[in-house]
């Protein structure tokens, strides 16, 4: 297994292995060490198909099932894509697509559900010829970047996350769907403790719509000046797919977002993410911990 920097801040790539060997003894320990030190793993020429890829992503922890957030049926790996499943492309005024621009927000996934992401295993499977990139920001380097009065004060801070909410700022419509409107509002620290390595990172997402204890104008403006300090260019890893292309990053430390295509090319990415367990620090962002 050998391994190169992909930014200068965060972010790995580990070249020679193939993820369908990852067992829980063999591989798999030394890539969960990676995705601890340095947030996001990268590994190319992969070409996994449905099966293998949950297999792999299962070792991570509990699949979250992405396709029907419902969480009300065995998990389903989720293509994030602008093909339908009987191979047209999706309208440029469909809701489905404008779900899509709605991960060109910085974000964190799922920290609007009861129990939040550690990670995301994502594939490419379907590229087009220009755009369609992924950009990646550590929020573990952003936290440390803060002055340590800020950071002090972040430590006790909590954020409230609803899905509708980051669906709202692209269309008031599509934040209205049931989908987006099912799940009460989630409360969570805003600082993740890593509990292998002890870093700390900000835990913030487009979700974020206020903070414990602000009025609701301040905690909005408090939570867009952190994201924007977080994602600084010199922060930001920009992914340009390949097929095959497999990320993993860390939820608890990465806010990401995608970038436009054009949208008459097909693009399609497969993703799980699995949930975090106490073991991943859950607890202790938890508002019982407070
Ligand atoms: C995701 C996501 C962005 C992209 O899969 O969670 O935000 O570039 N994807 O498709
Ligand atoms: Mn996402």
């Amino acid at each position: 297994m050998q391994t190169k920097p992909v930014h200068p801040l965060f972010g790995i790539e580990v070249d020679g292995v193939d993820l369908r060997d990852a067992t829980p003894d063999c591989l798999y320990p030394e890539i969960r060490d990676l995705f601890e030190r340095h947030s996001l793993v990268l590994f190319r020429g992969q070409h996994l198909d449905d099966d293998e890829h949950t297999e792999f992503s299962k070792l991570f922890g509990p699949l979250e099932d992405r396709s029907n957030i419902r969480m009300d049926g065995p998990p389903k790996i989720s293509p994030v894509s602008n093909v339908e499943e009987d191979g047209k492309l999706l309208d440029p005024k469909d809701q489905k697509l404008l779900n899509l621009k709605s991960n060109m927000l910085w974000h964190t996934d799922s920290t609007f559900l009861p129990v939040p992401a550690l990670a995301n295993i994502l594939q490419a499977r379907v590229v087009p010829s220009e755009g369609g990139a992924t950009e990646f920001a550590s929020s573990k380097a952003g936290f440390a970047s803060f002055a340590p009065e800020l950071q002090e004060r972040l430590r006790h801070l909590f954020f409230h996350h609803r899905y509708g909410h980051s669906r709202a700022k692209i269309d008031p419509e599509l934040a209205k769907q049931a989908l987006f409107t099912m799940w009460p509002d989630q409360k969570w620290r805003a600082v993740w403790t890593n509990p292998v390595t002890g870093e700390e990172s900000l835990y913030i997402a487009s979700h974020a719509f206020a903070v414990e204890g602000l009025d609701p104008a301040e905690g909005q403006a408090l939570i867009d000046e952190l994201t924007e300090a977080v994602t600084k260019p010199e922060h930001i890893y920009s992914h340009q797919w390949t097929p095959g292309d497999v990320i993993v990053w860390d939820e608890r430390a990465i806010l990401h977002r995608g970038t436009p295509w054009p949208y008459e090319q097909p693009r399609t990415l497969v993703s799980y993410c699995v949930s975090a367990r106490d073991i991943d620090g859950l607890n202790t962002v938890k508002p019982q911990a407070a």
